[in-house]
């Protein structure tokens, strides 16, 4: 693979899926700038690391300086308190469209997630037009920057690539993730497609591998060229041993967001 870009700047670079995405986009960047609140380990040659929270303006404002695109993975990963997902996501989100904006940035490639339409039913059979359904504040947050994706590209020339994630882990762990399931190399080649894509504008793509279920269209984002190469497929037998039949009723049975559907109030939980 030729290296595309000078400098890639990836958020949230500590994470389990910034770790995955500092091997799997190495090839593609001269350069990666890994950031992250928490200090980041054994930084390679072609790496440089940046230690500060999101919520900072002016610290995240700078880290965008002198990068090519941006692969923004950083922030509440889960449900969290609203403090959290305020300062994190929604405020940090602002923060890095703010850096490319002012820095000339012109590619974002974005973790949302499957939380940002959580409360449709796997048998609606959704698309990226269907409007969003959030399951959680998590999911509000994914929303929203999904909106400042659209806005940065109409107003300002911005393009992002939104990758509703839906289960990425090293292996399928329950029923649930034998249809949302994204193998790490397959979330590799996703971001991947997001980065050297030609033309992305505003685009919203499903991350899920090559399940034989495949309860969403992701046709509108055939022009990424994402090719999934890996299934749940091998892991089914293994995982309906082990895994009890959820009630097929149930809301977290029929959402496409799962348990988080029945979660309560962070705040709440959190008393
Ligand atoms: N893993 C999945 O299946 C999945 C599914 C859907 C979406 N996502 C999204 O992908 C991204 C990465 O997820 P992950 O599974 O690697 O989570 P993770 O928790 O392992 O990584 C998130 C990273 O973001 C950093 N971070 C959090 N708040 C920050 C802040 N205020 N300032 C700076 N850094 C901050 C954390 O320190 C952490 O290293 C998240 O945005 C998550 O919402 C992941």
């Amino acid at each position: 693979m030729a290296k595309q870009f000078n400098r890639i700047l990836i958020t949230g670079a500590a994470g389990s899926l910034g770790t995955q995405l500092r091997r799997g986009l190495a090839p593609l960047a001269d350069t990666l700038r890994l950031a992250d609140r928490v200090e980041i380990e054994d930084v390679q040659p072609h790496e440089e690391a940046m230690v500060f929270d999101l919520a900072d303006e002016a610290a995240t404002i700078e880290a965008t300086r002198d990068v090519d695109a941006i692969v923004h993975m950083g922030g509440a990963a889960v449900e969290r308190p609203w403090q959290d997902v305020l300062d994190s996501s929604i405020r940090g989100s602002y923060h890095i469209y703010e850096g490319a904006r002012k820095h000339g940035v012109k590619r974002i490639a974005y973790a949302s997630s499957v939380h940002a339409i959580g409360f449709h039913k796997l048998t609606d059979h959704i698309d990226a037009q269907t409007p969003t359904r959030p399951d959680t504040l998590y999911g509000v947050s994914k929303c929203f920057v999904e909106s400042l994706s659209s806005l940065y590209w109409d107003k300002f020339g911005i393009e992002t690539v939104c990758v509703r994630i839906f289960s990425c882990f090293p292996e399928p762990a329950d029923r649930r993730h034998l249809w949302s399931w994204l193998s790490f190399d397959d979330c590799v080649r996703l971001f991947s497609s997001a980065l050297t894509a030609p033309s992305v504008g505003h685009t919203i793509v499903f991350g899920m591998s090559d399940n034989t279920v495949k309860p969403v269209d992701n046709s509108l984002a055939g022009h990424l060229g994402f090719q999934p190469q890996d299934s749940a497929e091998p892991f089914r037998a293994a995982v309906e041993a082990r895994v009890p039949v959820a009630d097929p009723m149930a809301s977290a049975t029929r959402c496409y967001g799962g348990a988080y559907v029945d979660f309560p109030h962070p705040d709440d939980e959190a008393q």
